[in-house]
């Protein structure tokens, strides 16, 4: 199911990143989706109004291919929303493998647990309910991929903070540093905030950073 058609905007102003076309056939010649998540998607249309913000399967099968490249079996995720990118990403792990996943939204928590407690990978995924600005010091280290999916003012915040819990060589991925393209001029706060994230992680010792123009922006960020 190619996302981006059923994506419903709230406004924002866009600027289109890749013609639709070249999305689809990038979707078309690259991991599917597994059965499970395709109802996963299509159970999370049917209860939300909107699900733009579910990650969809190419950055869904990029997290994977990086997965299986850099042999990850710890991973950590700040933005739940229904579950997909936790269950994508679980399905990648090893049997051993865990991702622990942060949601401080009651309703999105409820959805995404009713989708784990039934998913063939519920073994490997813990969702952990409240606020991440907090959550995050509850969990410990050491983590082989952190995927920053959710408060994206703060994505500044959540570098620094697991930065340190993040083994060296580890990725941290960081969806949406496009933000629609927004970020060329950016006005409003978001669009301020993912582009002054961006100028910090280029300039950031700490780690190497690659911008990928993946549908709305993933960068790829290793800790040296
Ligand atoms: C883009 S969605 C995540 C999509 C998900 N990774 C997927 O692929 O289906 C961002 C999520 O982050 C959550 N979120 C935003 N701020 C948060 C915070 N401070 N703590 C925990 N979750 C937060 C939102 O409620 C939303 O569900």
């Amino acid at each position: 199911m190619y996302l981006p058609i059923m994506k419903k905007h709230r406004g924002k102003p866009i600027i289109p990143i890749s013609d639709q076309r070249i999305e689809e056939y990038a979707e078309d010649h690259s991991i599917k989706d597994s059965e499970e998540l395709r109802i996963l998607i299509e159970s999370s249309d049917e209860a939300l109004e909107y699900i733009d913000m579910l990650s969809g399967s190419t950055v869904g099968g990029l997290l994977q291919m990086l997965i299986k490249l850099t042999g990850s079996k710890k991973i950590l995720e700040i933005g739940t929303f229904t579950g997909y990118s936790a269950i994508k990403m679980a399905e990648a792990l090893p049997e051993d493998g865990l991702v622990y996943t942060l949601e401080m939204n009651k309703k999105y928590q409820d959805l995404a647990a009713g989708h784990f407690e039934k998913s063939a990978q519920r073994e490997k995924i813990k969702l952990i309910r409240g606020n991440a600005q907090k959550t995050i010091d509850l969990i410990e280290g050491e983590f082989d991929l952190i995927y920053l999916d959710g408060d994206k003012l703060r994505y500044q915040f959540y570098v620094d903070k697991v930065l340190p819990k993040l083994r060296k060589g580890g990725l941290i991925v960081a969806d949406n540093v496009l933000w629609d393209g927004t970020v060329l001029q950016p006005e409003d706060h978001k669009a301020q905030a993912i582009a002054e994230f961006n100028r910090s992680m280029i300039k950031d010792p700490r780690v190497e950073v690659v911008l990928l123009p993946v549908r709305d922006g993933v960068s790829l960020i290793r800790k040296v």
